[in-house]
């Protein structure tokens, strides 16, 4: 069968070639592959940022936004044949930690756990995966191809479930949200503050294009403005911050109203200086007892908060995020950016 394969480390190492046909072990799915999103963490290990093979090997299959469809599953795995999956990203370090040894391995403490298409196990870009009934997550079957975008959405699930443990430290009662970026997970974050009756502002740099309009029919305010200026007017309670650039990271910092919670979801890239008053900002963050809390990955908890979001959201709307799909064999153009790209597909069965 055929797989979308990367040596980490190595620039320009992508390519889709033949590999050995998986077999599933005991308690696993066998599963025919649909689809995979591709990501900042995809390109960044193709671009050698990132990433790491299976021990003993130099080759990783990628992917780890994952959409397949059942074809042999266990007797008593609680799946069946036909059944829309998707395969978990994180499984818990070996030792295992606190954190992992009580599910929440999003939140591992030592770094040895393991991912799949990022960290030491292969990934979901292939014609056929196998995955463990238990870090299998069933997919409405009415989303269709939207599935895919269940990774993408367990990880905002997660940052909301941050922001509401922190929130309820004390009284809440949130009515604004600023999300910064308008990329996938920008606009599912703004989906699921839409979700809780807030009023959404989203904050982009484009002002054409499809996300104005993406975020308008959430009945969410767009803004192709300066960051500091916004916030200042919205004073948003809540920023979650889906870009990772140091300029818009620092300024939601400093622009949330009182009792702020400020999540940050973006990876920024490493060697970026920014000539910045931080004890301005560190000022209101102690008057106003804010709050900047990093979040990723997501547990099982999170892809059940996800297949919730998604079953509630406007199935044509999710289907317009998904702005470009590529086929397998050329798998490669999806890792070139478009002006106009949301989330960006590879096939995996030759379906739309
Ligand atoms: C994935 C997460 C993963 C993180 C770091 C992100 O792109 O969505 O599941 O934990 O990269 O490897």
């Amino acid at each position: 069968m055929r797989a979308l394969t990367v040596r980490p480390g190595e620039k320009g190492a992508l390519r889709v070639e033949e590999v050995p046909d998986p077999e599933p072990g005991p308690g696993e799915l066998l599963v025919d592959g649909l689809a995979v999103g591709v990501c900042g963490t995809d390109r960044e290990i193709a671009d050698a940022l990132y990433g790491w093979a299976p021990p003993g090997r130099d080759r990783l299959v990628l992917g780890h936004e994952s959409l397949g469809r059942v074809r042999t599953a266990p007797p008593d795995s609680g799946f069946a044949p036909g059944d829309l999956v998707a395969g978990v990203v994180r499984r818990p370090d070996p030792v295992p930690c606190g954190a992992c040894a009580h599910g929440h391995f999003d939140m591992c403490r030592n770094g040895r756990y393991t991912e799949r298409g990022i960290k030491e196990i292969d990934g979901y870009a292939a014609e056929r995966w196998t995955v463990e009934a238990d870090y299998a997550v069933r997919i409405d079957p009415a989303l269709g191809r939207a599935g895919v975008l269940m990774e993408p959405t367990t990880v905002v699930a997660k940052a909301w479930d941050q922001i509401e443990r922190v929130g309820r430290r004390s009284w809440f009662d949130p009515r604004t949200v600023l999300v910064t970026g308008a990329g996938p997970i920008g606009l599912l974050a703004a989906l699921l503050g839409a979700q809780r009756g807030l009023e959404v502002h989203v904050l982009d740099r484009v002002s054409d294009g499809p996300k104005p309009r993406l975020a308008a029919d959430l009945g969410a305010a767009y803004h192709a403005g300066d960051v500091a200026e916004v916030a200042r007017r919205v004073r948003p309670d809540i920023v979650v911050e889906c870009t990772g650039a140091a300029r818009l990271v620092f300024e939601a910092m400093a622009g949330t109203g009182p009792y702020g919670i400020v999540c940050l979801t973006g990876v920024s890239s490493p060697g970026r200086t920014l000539d910045a008053d931080i004890g301005r900002v560190n000022r209101d963050i102690v008057l106003q007892n804010d709050v900047v809390i990093g979040s990723v990955n997501a547990n099982l908890d999170h892809y059940r908060a996800a297949a919730d979001a998604l079953a509630a959201a406007d199935r044509p709307w999710l289907e317009r995020l998904i702005t470009r799909r590529v086929p397998l064999e050329r798998a490669l153009d999806a890792f070139d950016p478009r002006p106009d790209d949301v989330k960006v597909a590879i096939t995996l069965d030759g379906g739309a």
